[in-house]
Protein backbone atom coordinates (compact mmCIF):
# COMPACT_ATOMS: atom_id res chain seq x y z
CA UNK A 1 0.00 0.00 0.00
CA UNK A 2 0.97 3.64 -0.92
CA UNK A 3 0.35 6.97 0.34
CA UNK A 4 1.80 8.95 -1.68
CA UNK A 5 3.37 8.20 -5.50
CA UNK A 6 7.45 8.30 -5.66
CA UNK A 7 7.29 11.05 -7.59
CA UNK A 8 5.50 12.95 -4.40
CA UNK A 9 9.08 13.23 -2.56
CA UNK A 10 10.95 16.77 -3.49
CA UNK A 11 13.54 15.37 -5.73
CA UNK A 12 12.98 15.92 -9.42
CA UNK A 13 11.66 12.86 -11.32
CA UNK A 14 11.31 14.08 -14.86
CA UNK A 15 12.59 13.13 -18.33
CA UNK A 16 14.63 16.54 -19.03
CA UNK A 17 16.12 19.26 -17.26
CA UNK A 18 14.44 20.91 -14.37
CA UNK A 19 12.70 24.50 -15.26
CA UNK A 20 10.99 25.16 -11.65
CA UNK A 21 12.28 23.64 -8.62
CA UNK A 22 10.28 24.95 -5.51
CA UNK A 23 11.45 24.01 -2.34
CA UNK A 24 9.23 24.14 1.06
CA UNK A 25 7.82 27.82 -0.41
CA UNK A 26 5.58 29.26 2.28
CA UNK A 27 3.53 32.82 1.29
CA UNK A 28 1.51 34.23 4.12
CA UNK A 29 -1.09 36.76 3.38
CA UNK A 30 -2.78 39.30 6.34
CA UNK A 31 -6.21 39.45 5.66
CA UNK A 32 -7.94 42.57 6.02
CA UNK A 33 -10.45 41.06 8.71
CA UNK A 34 -6.53 40.63 10.84
CA UNK A 35 -5.66 37.59 10.80
CA UNK A 36 -2.75 35.61 8.70
CA UNK A 37 -3.90 33.60 5.57
CA UNK A 38 -0.93 30.79 5.12
CA UNK A 39 -2.14 30.35 1.22
CA UNK A 40 1.23 28.52 0.63
CA UNK A 41 2.36 26.30 3.61
CA UNK A 42 5.50 24.39 2.51
CA UNK A 43 5.25 23.73 -1.23
CA UNK A 44 7.48 21.45 -3.08
CA UNK A 45 7.37 21.47 -6.68
CA UNK A 46 9.38 20.68 -9.71
CA UNK A 47 8.40 20.86 -13.52
CA UNK A 48 10.59 19.66 -16.63
CA UNK A 49 11.94 21.71 -19.25
CA UNK A 50 8.68 20.42 -21.49
CA UNK A 51 6.44 19.55 -19.46
CA UNK A 52 2.65 20.06 -19.13
CA UNK A 53 1.80 20.73 -15.46
CA UNK A 54 -1.36 21.64 -14.34
CA UNK A 55 -2.27 23.23 -10.60
CA UNK A 56 -5.60 21.61 -9.61
CA UNK A 57 -7.14 22.59 -6.08
CA UNK A 58 -10.92 23.72 -5.16
CA UNK A 59 -10.62 28.27 -4.81
CA UNK A 60 -8.82 29.51 -2.30
CA UNK A 61 -6.30 26.47 -2.44
CA UNK A 62 -3.36 28.67 -3.55
CA UNK A 63 -3.15 28.14 -7.38
CA UNK A 64 -2.70 31.48 -8.30
CA UNK A 65 -0.34 32.63 -5.49
CA UNK A 66 1.84 29.47 -6.16
CA UNK A 67 1.55 31.35 -10.24
CA UNK A 68 2.66 34.45 -8.98
CA UNK A 69 5.24 33.43 -6.84
CA UNK A 70 6.54 31.92 -10.13
CA UNK A 71 6.45 34.70 -11.73
CA UNK A 72 7.79 37.21 -9.16
CA UNK A 73 4.64 38.99 -8.48
CA UNK A 74 4.51 37.92 -4.87
CA UNK A 75 7.67 37.22 -2.82
CA UNK A 76 8.43 34.07 -0.86
CA UNK A 77 7.84 34.45 3.02
CA UNK A 78 9.75 30.81 3.35
CA UNK A 79 11.76 28.59 0.95
CA UNK A 80 12.87 28.91 -2.35
CA UNK A 81 12.49 28.95 -5.50
CA UNK A 82 14.79 27.96 -9.11
CA UNK A 83 14.42 28.79 -12.68
CA UNK A 84 16.75 26.87 -14.83
CA UNK A 85 18.74 26.23 -12.19
CA UNK A 86 19.25 29.99 -10.63
CA UNK A 87 18.08 31.57 -7.34
CA UNK A 88 15.31 33.37 -8.52
CA UNK A 89 13.52 34.12 -4.46
CA UNK A 90 14.69 38.38 -5.16
CA UNK A 91 14.51 38.72 -8.94
CA UNK A 92 12.16 41.04 -10.16
CA UNK A 93 9.11 39.46 -12.84
CA UNK A 94 10.97 41.47 -15.83
CA UNK A 95 14.33 39.65 -15.42
CA UNK A 96 12.73 36.32 -14.83
CA UNK A 97 12.54 33.71 -18.43
CA UNK A 98 8.46 33.53 -17.68
CA UNK A 99 5.29 34.86 -18.70
CA UNK A 100 1.61 34.86 -18.09
CA UNK A 101 -0.94 34.07 -19.67
CA UNK A 102 -4.59 35.75 -17.53
CA UNK A 103 -7.92 34.44 -17.68
CA UNK A 104 -9.32 37.81 -18.94
CA UNK A 105 -6.85 38.05 -21.47
CA UNK A 106 -5.25 41.60 -20.33
CA UNK A 107 -5.16 42.74 -24.27
CA UNK A 108 -5.04 46.40 -24.66
CA UNK A 109 -7.62 47.40 -25.66
CA UNK A 110 -6.29 50.13 -27.89
CA UNK A 111 -3.40 48.90 -29.60
CA UNK A 112 -3.38 47.15 -32.39
CA UNK A 113 -3.41 43.05 -32.59
CA UNK A 114 0.28 43.28 -34.18
CA UNK A 115 1.16 46.09 -31.35
CA UNK A 116 -0.25 43.84 -27.93
CA UNK A 117 2.26 41.12 -29.68
CA UNK A 118 4.97 42.98 -29.96
CA UNK A 119 4.81 45.22 -27.26
CA UNK A 120 7.40 43.14 -24.84
CA UNK A 121 9.94 43.81 -28.46
CA UNK A 122 9.30 47.26 -28.46
CA UNK A 123 9.97 48.20 -24.66
CA UNK A 124 13.46 46.07 -25.01
CA UNK A 125 14.16 48.20 -28.38
CA UNK A 126 13.96 45.04 -30.40
CA UNK A 127 14.79 46.11 -34.60
CA UNK A 128 11.39 46.72 -36.54
CA UNK A 129 12.17 44.03 -39.03
CA UNK A 130 13.01 41.54 -36.67
CA UNK A 131 10.27 42.49 -34.27
CA UNK A 132 7.84 42.22 -37.43
CA UNK A 133 9.26 39.13 -38.17
CA UNK A 134 9.06 37.20 -34.27
CA UNK A 135 5.06 39.02 -34.33
CA UNK A 136 4.04 37.42 -37.17
CA UNK A 137 5.56 34.20 -36.17
CA UNK A 138 3.95 33.82 -33.11
CA UNK A 139 0.83 34.91 -34.84
CA UNK A 140 1.29 31.98 -37.15
CA UNK A 141 1.93 29.17 -34.22
CA UNK A 142 -1.27 30.38 -33.05
CA UNK A 143 -3.35 30.25 -36.58
CA UNK A 144 -4.11 34.24 -36.29
CA UNK A 145 -2.06 35.25 -39.52
CA UNK A 146 -3.12 38.06 -41.17
CA UNK A 147 -4.68 39.85 -38.27
CA UNK A 148 -2.24 42.33 -37.15
CA UNK A 149 -4.40 45.67 -37.74
CA UNK A 150 -7.45 44.02 -35.82
CA UNK A 151 -8.06 46.03 -32.69
CA UNK A 152 -9.47 43.67 -29.81
CA UNK A 153 -12.41 44.75 -29.71
CA UNK A 154 -12.75 43.50 -32.96
CA UNK A 155 -12.47 40.03 -32.03
CA UNK A 156 -14.25 36.96 -31.00
CA UNK A 157 -13.45 35.04 -27.54
CA UNK A 158 -11.46 32.28 -28.81
CA UNK A 159 -9.08 34.68 -31.09
CA UNK A 160 -8.57 37.01 -28.12
CA UNK A 161 -7.28 34.09 -25.99
CA UNK A 162 -5.21 33.19 -29.25
CA UNK A 163 -3.53 36.89 -29.45
CA UNK A 164 -2.84 36.54 -25.57
CA UNK A 165 -1.03 33.04 -26.15
CA UNK A 166 0.88 34.41 -28.97
CA UNK A 167 1.66 38.02 -27.35
CA UNK A 168 2.64 35.42 -24.38
CA UNK A 169 5.06 33.38 -26.34
CA UNK A 170 6.64 36.18 -28.47
CA UNK A 171 9.25 37.03 -26.21
CA UNK A 172 10.44 33.23 -26.36
CA UNK A 173 9.79 32.35 -22.48
CA UNK A 174 11.26 28.96 -21.17
CA UNK A 175 8.09 29.09 -19.16
CA UNK A 176 4.41 30.11 -19.60
CA UNK A 177 1.69 30.23 -16.77
CA UNK A 178 -1.43 30.23 -17.56
CA UNK A 179 -4.53 30.97 -14.89
CA UNK A 180 -7.35 29.71 -15.75
CA UNK A 181 -7.16 30.42 -19.59
CA UNK A 182 -9.66 28.90 -21.03
CA UNK A 183 -12.18 29.50 -18.23
CA UNK A 184 -14.14 32.52 -19.94
CA UNK A 185 -14.80 30.26 -23.23
CA UNK A 186 -18.03 28.28 -24.45
CA UNK A 187 -17.54 24.33 -23.73
CA UNK A 188 -16.79 23.58 -27.33
CA UNK A 189 -14.48 26.37 -28.13
CA UNK A 190 -12.88 25.36 -25.12
CA UNK A 191 -12.32 21.99 -26.00
CA UNK A 192 -10.77 22.76 -29.63
CA UNK A 193 -8.21 25.45 -27.27
CA UNK A 194 -7.46 22.46 -24.70
CA UNK A 195 -5.99 20.47 -27.89
CA UNK A 196 -4.81 23.59 -29.67
CA UNK A 197 -2.66 24.43 -26.66
CA UNK A 198 -1.17 21.33 -26.00
CA UNK A 199 -0.20 20.60 -29.73
CA UNK A 200 1.23 24.97 -29.14
CA UNK A 201 3.50 23.46 -25.81
CA UNK A 202 4.91 20.63 -27.55
CA UNK A 203 5.56 22.66 -30.75
CA UNK A 204 7.50 25.13 -28.82
CA UNK A 205 8.91 22.88 -26.30
CA UNK A 206 8.97 24.80 -23.55
CA UNK A 207 7.02 24.13 -20.15
CA UNK A 208 3.60 25.04 -19.10
CA UNK A 209 2.34 25.41 -15.56
CA UNK A 210 -1.94 26.03 -15.89
CA UNK A 211 -4.09 26.32 -13.43
CA UNK A 212 -7.73 24.50 -13.80
CA UNK A 213 -10.89 24.34 -11.21
CA UNK A 214 -11.85 21.45 -14.43
CA UNK A 215 -10.61 18.25 -13.43
CA UNK A 216 -11.35 16.67 -16.99
CA UNK A 217 -9.41 19.84 -18.40
CA UNK A 218 -6.42 18.61 -16.25
CA UNK A 219 -6.84 14.73 -16.64
CA UNK A 220 -6.87 15.37 -20.54
CA UNK A 221 -3.80 17.63 -20.90
CA UNK A 222 -1.49 17.33 -18.77
CA UNK A 223 1.61 15.28 -18.44
CA UNK A 224 1.64 15.77 -14.41
CA UNK A 225 -0.92 17.45 -12.16
CA UNK A 226 -0.82 18.85 -8.77
CA UNK A 227 -3.34 18.64 -6.64
CA UNK A 228 -3.21 21.24 -3.77
CA UNK A 229 -5.81 22.00 -1.02
CA UNK A 230 -5.54 24.75 1.92
CA UNK A 231 -1.86 25.59 0.77
CA UNK A 232 -0.32 21.82 0.85
CA UNK A 233 0.25 19.95 -2.58
CA UNK A 234 -1.72 16.71 -1.61
CA UNK A 235 -0.27 14.37 -4.33
CA UNK A 236 1.83 15.23 -7.49
CA UNK A 237 1.82 12.83 -10.13
CA UNK A 238 0.53 11.82 -14.12
CA UNK A 239 -3.17 12.02 -14.40
CA UNK A 240 -3.32 8.12 -14.32
CA UNK A 241 -1.40 8.10 -10.64
CA UNK A 242 -3.74 10.89 -9.37
CA UNK A 243 -7.33 8.50 -10.95
CA UNK A 244 -6.09 5.66 -10.24
CA UNK A 245 -4.03 5.42 -6.81
CA UNK A 246 -5.17 8.75 -5.12
CA UNK A 247 -3.29 9.57 -2.29
CA UNK A 248 -5.76 10.36 0.27
CA UNK A 249 -9.58 10.67 0.79
CA UNK A 250 -9.56 14.55 -1.13
CA UNK A 251 -8.27 13.53 -4.03
CA UNK A 252 -10.17 10.60 -4.31
CA UNK A 253 -13.70 13.18 -3.75
CA UNK A 254 -11.88 15.85 -5.97
CA UNK A 255 -10.83 14.13 -9.08
CA UNK A 256 -13.79 12.22 -10.27
CA UNK A 257 -16.88 10.11 -9.00
CA UNK A 258 -15.37 8.06 -6.10
CA UNK A 259 -17.36 5.21 -3.77
CA UNK A 260 -15.03 5.47 -0.68
CA UNK A 261 -15.66 2.90 1.92
CA UNK A 262 -14.19 3.29 5.99
CA UNK A 263 -13.68 -0.02 7.81
CA UNK A 264 -11.04 -2.34 9.04
CA UNK A 265 -9.86 -6.22 7.89
CA UNK A 266 -11.85 -9.40 9.77
CA UNK A 267 -9.91 -11.74 8.64
CA UNK A 268 -7.68 -13.74 5.96
CA UNK A 269 -10.02 -15.05 2.67
CA UNK A 270 -8.07 -17.33 0.35
CA UNK A 271 -5.17 -14.90 -1.03
CA UNK A 272 -7.84 -12.07 -0.58
CA UNK A 273 -9.08 -10.65 3.28
CA UNK A 274 -12.51 -9.59 4.38
CA UNK A 275 -13.21 -5.96 4.68
CA UNK A 276 -16.12 -4.95 6.89
CA UNK A 277 -17.47 -1.54 6.32
CA UNK A 278 -18.54 1.33 8.81
CA UNK A 279 -22.42 0.71 7.13
CA UNK A 280 -22.48 -3.57 8.12
CA UNK A 281 -21.08 -4.51 4.18
CA UNK A 282 -18.50 -6.87 3.37
CA UNK A 283 -15.87 -6.59 0.90
CA UNK A 284 -13.25 -9.19 -0.28
CA UNK A 285 -9.96 -6.78 -1.45
CA UNK A 286 -7.20 -9.52 -3.28
CA UNK A 287 -4.70 -8.23 -1.07
CA UNK A 288 -2.88 -11.18 1.74
CA UNK A 289 -0.64 -8.43 3.21
CA UNK A 290 -3.24 -6.81 5.23
CA UNK A 291 -3.54 -7.85 8.47
CA UNK A 292 -6.97 -8.38 10.15
CA UNK A 293 -7.58 -5.12 12.80
CA UNK A 294 -6.51 -3.25 10.05
CA UNK A 295 -8.32 0.19 9.33
CA UNK A 296 -8.62 1.45 5.71
CA UNK A 297 -10.60 3.11 3.16
CA UNK A 298 -11.29 1.13 0.24
CA UNK A 299 -12.26 3.38 -2.86
CA UNK A 300 -13.81 1.85 -5.75
CA UNK A 301 -14.89 3.91 -9.04
CA UNK A 302 -18.34 4.07 -10.51
CA UNK A 303 -17.12 2.49 -13.54
CA UNK A 304 -15.43 -0.39 -11.66
CA UNK A 305 -18.71 -1.69 -10.73
CA UNK A 306 -20.58 -4.28 -12.96
CA UNK A 307 -24.23 -5.77 -13.06
CA UNK A 308 -25.47 -9.09 -12.52
CA UNK A 309 -22.69 -11.75 -10.45
CA UNK A 310 -20.53 -13.84 -12.43
CA UNK A 311 -20.86 -17.31 -11.56
CA UNK A 312 -16.83 -18.00 -11.06
CA UNK A 313 -16.18 -16.34 -7.69
CA UNK A 314 -12.23 -16.48 -7.63
CA UNK A 315 -11.12 -13.08 -8.39
CA UNK A 316 -14.93 -11.39 -8.40
CA UNK A 317 -16.84 -10.42 -5.16
CA UNK A 318 -21.16 -9.07 -5.07
CA UNK A 319 -22.63 -6.18 -3.07
CA UNK A 320 -26.40 -6.68 -3.53
CA UNK A 321 -28.54 -3.57 -2.89
CA UNK A 322 -31.66 -1.62 -4.59
CA UNK A 323 -31.87 0.83 -7.21
CA UNK A 324 -32.34 4.84 -6.14
CA UNK A 325 -32.23 6.23 -8.94
CA UNK A 326 -31.04 5.85 -12.54
CA UNK A 327 -29.76 8.77 -14.73
CA UNK A 328 -28.57 8.98 -18.53
CA UNK A 329 -25.42 10.88 -19.15
CA UNK A 330 -25.36 10.45 -23.05
CA UNK A 331 -25.19 6.93 -23.83
CA UNK A 332 -23.72 5.47 -19.90
CA UNK A 333 -26.53 5.17 -16.78
CA UNK A 334 -25.18 6.24 -13.64
CA UNK A 335 -27.19 4.11 -11.16
CA UNK A 336 -27.69 5.36 -7.61
CA UNK A 337 -27.99 1.85 -4.97
CA UNK A 338 -28.18 1.43 -1.41
CA UNK A 339 -26.86 -1.76 -0.67
CA UNK A 340 -28.26 -4.10 1.75
CA UNK A 341 -26.57 -2.50 4.84
CA UNK A 342 -27.57 0.69 3.47
CA UNK A 343 -23.88 1.93 1.81
CA UNK A 344 -24.36 4.37 -1.21
CA UNK A 345 -23.37 3.31 -4.16
CA UNK A 346 -22.48 4.65 -7.39
CA UNK A 347 -21.97 2.40 -10.44
CA UNK A 348 -21.68 3.43 -14.27
CA UNK A 349 -22.96 0.93 -16.76
CA UNK A 350 -21.49 1.68 -19.95
CA UNK A 351 -24.01 1.87 -22.95
CA UNK A 352 -26.51 -0.56 -21.54
CA UNK A 353 -29.74 -1.13 -23.49
CA UNK A 354 -33.17 0.16 -22.71
CA UNK A 355 -34.71 -2.47 -21.88
CA UNK A 356 -32.14 -3.45 -19.44
CA UNK A 357 -32.44 -0.29 -17.90
CA UNK A 358 -36.18 -0.36 -18.43
CA UNK A 359 -35.54 -3.59 -15.41
CA UNK A 360 -33.48 -1.29 -13.34
CA UNK A 361 -35.79 1.13 -12.22
CA UNK A 362 -36.27 2.98 -8.48
CA UNK A 363 -36.66 0.06 -6.24
CA UNK A 364 -35.50 -2.88 -8.19
CA UNK A 365 -33.00 -5.26 -6.63
CA UNK A 366 -30.07 -5.71 -7.79
CA UNK A 367 -26.36 -7.08 -7.92
CA UNK A 368 -22.97 -4.84 -8.57
CA UNK A 369 -19.63 -6.84 -8.76
CA UNK A 370 -16.08 -5.54 -8.77
CA UNK A 371 -12.73 -7.45 -9.38
CA UNK A 372 -11.27 -8.16 -5.95
CA UNK A 373 -8.25 -6.37 -7.03
CA UNK A 374 -10.20 -3.39 -8.09
CA UNK A 375 -10.69 -1.20 -4.95
CA UNK A 376 -7.80 1.07 -4.13
CA UNK A 377 -6.74 1.09 -0.60
CA UNK A 378 -5.79 4.26 1.19
CA UNK A 379 -4.76 3.74 5.47
CA UNK A 380 -7.37 5.28 7.97
N1 LIG B 1 -3.71 39.84 -1.55
C1 LIG B 1 -4.26 38.98 -0.68
N2 LIG B 1 -4.50 39.33 0.60
C2 LIG B 1 -5.01 38.45 1.49
N3 LIG B 1 -5.32 37.17 1.20
C3 LIG B 1 -5.12 36.77 -0.06
C4 LIG B 1 -4.58 37.62 -1.09
N4 LIG B 1 -4.50 36.92 -2.24
C5 LIG B 1 -4.95 35.69 -1.98
N5 LIG B 1 -5.33 35.59 -0.67
C6 LIG B 1 -5.84 34.38 0.00
O1 LIG B 1 -4.90 33.33 -0.21
C7 LIG B 1 -5.57 32.09 -0.46
C8 LIG B 1 -5.13 31.54 -1.81
O2 LIG B 1 -5.60 32.40 -2.84
P1 LIG B 1 -5.37 32.08 -4.39
O3 LIG B 1 -5.80 33.29 -5.14
O4 LIG B 1 -3.99 31.61 -4.58
O5 LIG B 1 -6.40 30.89 -4.60
P2 LIG B 1 -6.79 30.10 -5.96
O6 LIG B 1 -6.48 28.67 -5.71
O7 LIG B 1 -6.16 30.75 -7.12
O8 LIG B 1 -8.37 30.28 -5.98
P3 LIG B 1 -9.38 30.48 -7.26
O9 LIG B 1 -9.57 29.11 -7.81
O10 LIG B 1 -10.62 30.99 -6.60
O11 LIG B 1 -8.75 31.43 -8.21
C9 LIG B 1 -7.06 32.41 -0.35
O12 LIG B 1 -7.47 32.09 0.95
C10 LIG B 1 -7.14 33.89 -0.61
O13 LIG B 1 -8.24 34.46 0.07
MG1 LIG C 1 -6.92 31.78 -8.81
Amino acid sequence: MRQHPPEFSMTCIVNSAPVVQITAAVKHYRAPEGHAVRALDGVDLCVGGNEFVTLLGPSGCGKTTLLRVISGFEALDGGELRIQGQQMNEVPPHLRPVHTVFQNYALFPHLSVGDNVGYALDIRGVAKAQRNRQVADALELVGMAGLEKRKPGQLSGGQQQRIALARAIVNKPALLLLDEPLSALDRQLRQSMQRELKNLQSELGIAFVFVTHDQEEALTMSDRIVVLNGGHVQQLGSPEDIYDRPANAFVAGFIGESNLFDGSVTRHHGDAVEFLTAQGDTLRLRRADLAPGQKLQAMLRPEQFHLACPGDPARHACLEGRVLQQVFIGKDFELSVRTQHGSPVKAVLRAPSRELMGTLEAGARVQLWYATDAPHLLLA
